[in-house]
Order: C-alpha cells, then structure tokens, then sequence
C-alpha cells in the first residue's frame, strides 16, 4: 500500500505531481485560459460583495491559509483575517452576516475548526469549506465549498494536503480577482499557463531527493533550525519549520526573513542551521541582505534558490533550486524540498515518520 516508498509520507511527498493534477482536473483550462471553481461560481454574489474574508484553521492548514490571504488580497483586493481555530472560537470574534468564513481543513473532522464553522454560522457569515475528505464534518456543516481532491492522506505530517489547499486557494483569489476586475486580464492569464505547469515543476525538484537525503545527515546534530522567507515565503517558512518539528522532534522556527534583526538573529552562531528561501520571484535582493546578516554571524545556510542563481549559492553552504514560476505559485515548489528535507533529517535520526509520538491525523479533541 506503500507503493514501494519505505514510509506514507515519502510516497505522498512523490505523489503531488498527480495529487495537484487532481486538484485542478476539470477546474485549470489552459485551453480555454480558464479557471473554474463550481463552490465560487454558485456563490459569486456573495464572493464578489465579501467586505472581508476570515479564514480559520490549525496547523498546516493554518499555514496555507497566510499563503490564501497573500493571494486573496493581491487579486481580489478583500481584507483577509487568518485565525487559529482555537482562538477564534473561544474569544468574542466580530463575525458580520456579510463575512465570508473560510474553514480549511484536511480531514474535516478538526474540532476546534467544527466548532469556529458552527460559531461563524450561527452569527449569520456565509461558510465555505476546504477540505479534503470527502462527506468530513466540516464540509457537511458548511453553506458550500470545494475539494482539495488530494486522495487519501496517511502520513500524520500533512504534505500533499498542503499543496492541494495552496492551490484551491489560489484558484479561488484568481477567480475573485478576474469577476472583480482587480486581477487584470494579463496577469490573469500568465498564472493560468503557469498553474498548469506546476505538477510538472514539482516532478523537477523530486529528482533532488538523493542530493537532500545526502546533505540532510549533516544535519542530524542539531538541536535547533530557523526557517526563513518573506512574502508569500514567508508561511512557507512556518510550514518548513512546522515539518521538522513533527517528525524529527528538532526545534525549528519560522520567521518572516526581516524579522530576524528585531531579537531571533541573537540565535545565530556556527552551530544553527537556518533555511533561507530565496526565489527570484519575490523580494529576492530584501532576502540576499538578510542572508549576508546571518552569514556574517557565521550561521549554517541551506538555501532555496531559483535555477541559475548565483548571488544566493556562493553564500550557502548547501542550495536545493526549484524551476522558476509566478510569485504567488512559487509556496507550490518550495514546500517540496522542505518536505524532503524534514523527512531525511527524521528518517537518518531513526524516528517514525509516519506515527510521530504524541500526534494525531485528525484531532477530534480540543
Ligand atoms: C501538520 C499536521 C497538523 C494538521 C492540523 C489540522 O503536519 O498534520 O498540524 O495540519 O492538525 O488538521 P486538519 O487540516 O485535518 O484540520
């Protein structure tokens, strides 16, 4: 059932080629330069008058919905709120009749995201779901939505889930933005040709893996690793981190790369790794300089770069590159060798990939 991968969450990791195909299957006409999202086309009029969106979510479908608000609120131009579930539901939230609620969940059983969908609809918001298990909790409490159709998901740490999210959400803020007219016509189209040629990508970077699997036992030593990005990289970083920390039970924290002057940058010594994700597409020259701060503190630097960089590669000790894309499509490559590289790191310290201690697929419980 494995299909001949040693763990669930490797096999998943080499499925989002096809996973993300899946995602898009009936939805993503480069044809037609189209995109089409039934759960948004049924409720346009709610979607086209939305004074603002909050998302809700835990964990790693928290992260893909910072990755939704950048995305939202570039092409749809409607503010975006991004909640943990679990502060949502217990605080005394401003919920208005014209919010529109966004709940993303894996497997839609999530209780505190059941319950912020429950909370957000009895004051009157309209409740759209993301999930990925079909007939879940959350989709049957929800007014409407749409499916990540990423299949069955088994490794406890989420991977092709996360992808599928990221790119529901960005279909969903194109569609917005094209109906809207905040996305022009152009750009519309240039992120349609490049969406499709994502899974392709993805297929790319997987024939790193041998490379990542060998520079990943440098790291087994650590006890500690920063992730870094800013812009849409930004939740990247927190979803890298997060990866980690699940499975090879190393401390690592994500921060939005200019962050680090303002207190973590005090961390950084010989002995700490840190993940820089440094894609020509977003604010590449902002990440070079917050690269040479860590350099100069001698810091240990594992990079993501596009293919052909080099400013980046010289002041790395190790670089993965990913095949160059649209801004906002670049969390869809760069979350692959992250996913990699946290699975390398647990499989060589000999931990349980797929059963982590102390975790849960779906957290049913508050
Ligand atoms: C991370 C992970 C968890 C889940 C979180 C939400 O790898 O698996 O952080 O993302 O428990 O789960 P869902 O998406 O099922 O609501």
């Amino acid at each position: 059932e494995k299909g001949g991968y040693p763990h669930f969450m490797i096999k998943e990791i080499f499925e989002q080629p096809k996973t993300l195909a899946d995602s898009m299957r009936g939805r993503v006409n480069v044809d037609e330069n189209n995109i089409t999202l039934a759960g948004f086309i049924d409720n346009k009029e709610k979607f086209l008058n939305a004074k603002r969106i909050i998302i809700t979510a835990c964990g790693t479908s928290w992260h893909s919905a910072l990755i939704g608000k950048y995305a939202i609120e570039e092409f749809a131009r409607i503010p975006v709120e991004v909640e943990y579930s679990s502060e949502f539901r217990y605080r005394k939230p401003v919920i208005h009749e014209d919010d529109i609620v966004i709940a993303i969940s894996q497997s839609g059983e999530t209780a505190d995201t059941l319950a912020a969908v429950e909370l957000a609809k009895s004051k009157g918001a309209f409740i759209f779901g993301i999930c990925n298990v079909v007939g879940s909790s959350i989709p049957r409490n929800t007014h409407s939505g749409c499916y990540t159709h990423a299949g069955p998901e088994i490794g406890v740490a989420s991977t092709k889930a996360f992808t599928a999210q990221v790119t529901v959400l960005t279909m969903l803020a194109m569609m917005i933005g094209k109906e809207k007219g905040t996305l022009s016509q152009e750009d519309y189209l240039k992120i349609v040709y490049e969406l499709a040629r994502i899974p392709e990508k993805i297929g790319v970077i997987l024939k790193q893996d041998s490379t990542i699997a060998e520079f990943a036992k440098t790291f087994t030593y650590a006890q500690n690793f920063i992730y870094l990005g800013r812009g849409y990289n930004f939740p990247v970083a927190l979803e890298g981190a997060l990866k980690l920390k699940e499975i090879s039970y190393i401390h690592a924290e994500g921060y939005p790369a200019a962050e680090m002057k303002h207190g973590p940058i005090a961390l950084i010594s010989q002995e700490m790794p840190v993940v820089v994700i440094a894609t020509s597409a977003g604010m590449y020259e902002k990440v070079v300089s917050n690269i040479q701060e860590i350099k100069a503190r001698k810091g240990r630097i594992i990079s993501i770069v596009t293919d052909g960089d080099e400013v980046v590669s010289n002041l790395s000790d190790h670089i993965i590159s990913i095949p160059d894309t649209e801004e906002c499509l670049v969390p869809l490559l760069a979350a692959i060798p992250l996913q990699l590289l946290a699975y390398h790191i647990a499989v060589v310290k000999g931990c349980d990939v797929d059963q982590p201690r102390n975790l849960a697929k779906s957290v049913t419980v508050e």
